[in-house]
Order: structure tokens, then C-alpha cells, then sequence
């Protein structure tokens, strides 16, 4: 794909300094004291991941039994949960009580990031939430669904627009394993590197794509560009051999979170975590500029959604 010579113009976004900021959160609800929210989202948009180590998501006792590999037979990677519907993507076993509890996390999380993220409140959407139960470590994985590689995040079929995918993350693990990432450096550098390399949006290609079921909507420029970077991270092995990165162990009783379609993550190993996805539009960030399509846009000098 020709795109303009000059890489970087304009304000500098670089150098995050260290990967993770850690905050003294409590409890899923506040209130917060507004330094916490205004250094947690001003971490999240330097592309940092967000760590509370003291936050953990309480299960209740009748749901330990969720959270044993034996029920969950190690077949299933990922159970999706939509909680506008209040429905579980797929069967499974004790499928009330899992979706009870994905229920009462989605609204947790929820109500944290609406009360922690201040400046993002009103503008926030709630999407699908999932139970991971499966251990990452010695499974097998075609490479574009192996998130053990370095990536960003960009959904096949659910385009975005533009707008950011926010996920909050926490361990369930009930015998003290750690969920283990690498996390990259900055997004700016990454889409650099491998932008000359992607494949040109192609607006009847996604208009084709809509029409057969196979995105919600039709996917902009934007999506088509993060979609390709999203598989051409991963695929090339010299960058995942190569790439800076932080190694972290989020323990069990832990929580975490970060904007995933600008940080570059691979998760290693680790069993039993829960997840929620948000999305925000760009407009609702505290800099605009830091956001992927905000960068794409300046790097490729055209409008992408
Ligand atoms: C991912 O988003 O790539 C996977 C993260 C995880 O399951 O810990
Ligand atoms: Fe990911």
C-alpha cells in the first residue's frame, strides 16, 4: 500500500516510560478521589495498562464449581456473554449460574469504569463480557487466533468505526495462577512499521462483507487497516521475536485494564479470567490525538471513518 512518506507530524506521542500504572482501588464502586481518575485515564491513553492489585472479583460460593477445569472439560477457549440480552454465545454446562456471575461482573465492571473514568462516563458503551477458563499455556492455535502473539486488538466482525475497545480484565484463578502478558510499546512506531506493508481498504470488499452476515455493519477504512495490522503483528515472527515488551503477571484477585486496540499485548499463560469489553468513541478522549485512528489518519494523510 503507497502511503505518503512522512511518518510522524505534529505533536510527539512517544515514550510511555513504563508499561503498567498501578492504582489503590478498592472497591468497584466509589467514589473515587479525582486524581485517581484523571492519572487512570491519562495512563490509558498513553496506552499503558491500568493494574488494580487490590481489586478482586468475589465469587460466591456456589460458583467455585465454575471454576474447575473439569466442568469446563478444557474444550472451550472463550464463553461470550451479552449483557443486554443476559445471554451465553453457545452452550454450557451449569449455564445459569455462569451467566448469573458474568452478570453481576458485567455490572461491576460497569460501574467502576463509569465511576473511576470520569471524563468517559456518559459516552461509554457496555459490550460482550467473557469467561476464559481454558489455560493458554500448551494449546495449540491457528496464528491469527493465537493471542500469545504480540497484537493489537481489531474484531472481524464487529467493525468499530473508529471508536475505541476498552477491556477490563480480572484473574479467577483458585490455585494462584498468575495470567501472564507481554505487553509492547507504543502504537505510533508499530502502525509505522508495518502500514507499507497492509493491504488498501477496499469499500466494496466491506460492503460485500456486510451484506454476507460477516460484519455488523460495514467495516470503515479504519477497521480494514487495524484488522490487517491486528494479523500482520502477529504473522511476523522478526517483530514478535524483536518487539520491546514488559513482561507482567497479573496474579489472582487482581484487576486490570488498558485501551487493547492501541497497546500491543500477547497473553502467555494463565486460566480462569473473566473480561468485559467497552467501546468510546474518540471524541470523548481527554487527547484524541493518541487515539490508533487519530494516528492512522495523520501516518496514511487520509480520513479512515
Ligand atoms: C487478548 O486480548 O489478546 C487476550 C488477553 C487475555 O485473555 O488475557
Ligand atoms: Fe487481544
Amino acid at each position: 500500500m503507497a502511503w505518503p512518506a512522512s511518518s510522524t507530524t505534529g505533536c510527539s506521542l512517544t515514550s510511555n516510560g513504563n508499561a503498567v500504572v498501578s492504582l489503590p482501588v478498592q472497591a468497584w464502586s466509589g467514589p473515587f478521589d479525582p486524581s485517581l481518575s484523571r492519572t487512570a485515564t491519562t495512563a490509558l491513553e498513553a496506552g499503558r495498562v491500568v493494574i488494580l492489585p487490590d481489586l478482586a472479583f468475589r465469587t460466591r460460593v456456589e460458583e467455585e464449581k465454575l471454576l474447575s477445569p473439569d466442568l469446563l472439560n478444557g474444550r472451550r477457549k472463550n464463553i461470550s456473554f451479552d449483557p443486554a440480552t443476559g445471554r451465553l454465545g453457545g452452550s454450557a454446562a451449569q449455564a445459569d449460574l455462569l451467566a448469573a456471575m458474568l452478570r453481576r461482573f458485567a455490572a461491576d465492571a460497569e460501574t467502576l469504569l463509569r465511576g473511576l473514568l470520569t471524563p468517559y462516563t456518559a459516552e461509554l458503551r457496555v459490550g460482550r463480557t467473557s469467561f476464559r477458563p481454558a489455560e493458554i499455556a500448551g494449546r495449540t492455535y491457528a496464528p491469527r487466533q493465537d493471542d500469545r502473539r504480540l497484537h493489537v486488538d481489531a474484531f472481524p466482525s464487529r467493525p468499530t468505526g473508529g471508536d475505541r475497545i476498552l477491556r477490563l480484565f480480572t484473574n479467577l484463578s483458585p490455585t494462584g495462577q498468575p495470567r501472564e502478558w507481554r505487553i509492547g510499546g507504543d502504537f505510533e512506531p508499530v502502525a509505522a512499521r508495518f502500514l507499507p506493508d497492509l493491504p488498501s481498504p477496499s469499500p466494496s470488499r466491506a460492503r460485500l462483507y456486510a451484506l454476507l452476515g460477516l460484519t455488523k455493519g460495514i467495516s470503515s477504512p479504519y477497521d480494514q487497516i487495524m484488522l490487517a495490522l491486528h494479523n500482520r503483528m502477529k504473522l511476523d515472527t522478526e517483530y514478535q521475536a524483536s518487539a520491546p515488551v514488559t513482561a507482567w503477571a497479573f496474579p489472582p484477585g487482581t484487576t486490570w485494564m488498558g485501551f487493547t486496540d492501541q497497546v500491543p499485548h500477547a497473553a502467555l499463560a494463565g486460566h480462569m479470567a473473566a473480561e468485559q469489553t467497552f467501546y468510546l468513541p474518540v471524541r470523548a478522549m481527554q487527547d484524541p490525538d493518541r487515539s490508533p485512528l487519530r494516528v492512522l489518519e495523520r501516518l496514511t494523510e487520509r480520513v479512515l471513518a
